[in-house]
């Protein structure tokens, strides 16, 4: 399970990313965190695993405090966390199951990883993910061969090789074609399920979270403004999220987008609230 207790970020700019974000996924949970642009969804996701260091609050993982870790426990523990992030991060002069073996590395040494020497039950497991992916036939392709949404599965393939705990994902689908899209959607839910791990999936597209997950996580300037089952997003709900409805420092950006048509909140906000 992971429990998220009042967590904060203010970045060195100034910027309160993260006002006190406090919640808990467990099970094989599919949640999908959506808000506007600059809500604070990709520093919460990278609060988890302490790619950005929060502030001030507590994450943990099961019963380990992953805000406590120091540097080599937290190497350990993210072993336990798979990422999938939107530009896929793959290596592309290495092949789709240099890649997806990539997820190993954590856990072999610094010499038979560069070696490549990785155990025979990796290997195994290593084709047996990329089949599950759909991507076994292009074991021996380059990274750089493939299109995105091959691309994403690969990257999907290389976090479940970490065998992981939960899976977090950062707009996995945000540069991928709309019917791309919903079958990368449609796997991380179908992992979710087959591994019987959590999955939490920022995303911007806000169709393919009520489509594919279980329960949304509503995030505005940095504070949680609905939490509950996808079939209880109502349009209410949405303009909550998107247009701030509710907090009274809103109302007059909202005055003033409209009235500043061009301006970069205007077109983050009609980006978003189309969406
Ligand atoms: N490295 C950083 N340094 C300073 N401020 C940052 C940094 N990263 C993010 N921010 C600020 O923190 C706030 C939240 O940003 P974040 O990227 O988490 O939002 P987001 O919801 O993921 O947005 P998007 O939908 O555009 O990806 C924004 O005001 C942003 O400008
Ligand atoms: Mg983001």
């Amino acid at each position: 399970m992971l429990s998220i207790n009042n967590l904060k970020k203010t970045y060195s700019t100034g910027d309160e990313a993260l006002k006190g974000v406090s919640l808990e996924i467990s099970g094989n949970e599919q949640v999908a965190i959506i808000g506007p642009s600059g809500a604070g969804k990709s520093t919460l996701v990278q609060c988890i695993n302490r790619l950005t260091e929060p502030t001030e609050g507590d994450v943990y993982l099961g019963d380990r405090e992953l805000t406590k870790l120091n540097k080599s426990e937290l190497r350990k523990a993210r072993r336990r966390i798979g990422m999938i992030f939107q530009e896929y991060n793959l290596i592309d002069r290495l092949t789709v199951m240099e890649n997806t073996l990539s997820g190993r590395l954590g856990y072999v040494s610094t010499w038979d990883a560069f070696r490549r020497n990785f155990p025979e039950e990796d290997i195994k497991y290593a084709y047996e993910t990329l089949d599950l992916v759909g991507m076994e036939e292009f074991a021996d392709d380059r990274a750089d061969e493939l299109s995105g949404g091959q691309r994403q599965r690969v990257g999907i393939a290389r976090a479940l090789l970490q065998r992981p705990d939960i899976l977090l994902a950062d707009e996995p689908t945000s540069s991928l074609d709309p019917e791309t899209s919903r079958i990368v959607m449609e796997l991380l839910g179908d992992i979710a399920e087959r591994e019987n791990i959590p999955i939490l999936i920022n995303i911007h597209e806000v169709h393919l979270a009520e489509e594919h997950v279980d329960r949304i996580i509503g995030l505005t300037k940095g504070e949680v403004v609905f939490d509950g089952p996808v079939e209880e997003l109502d349009e209410e709900s949405k303009d909550v999220i998107y247009r701030g409805e509710q907090i009274p420092d809103d109302a007059a950006d909202m005055a003033h987008s409209q009235a500043t048509v061009g301006s970069d909140v205007t077109d983050d906000m009609t980006e978003r609230t189309d969406a």
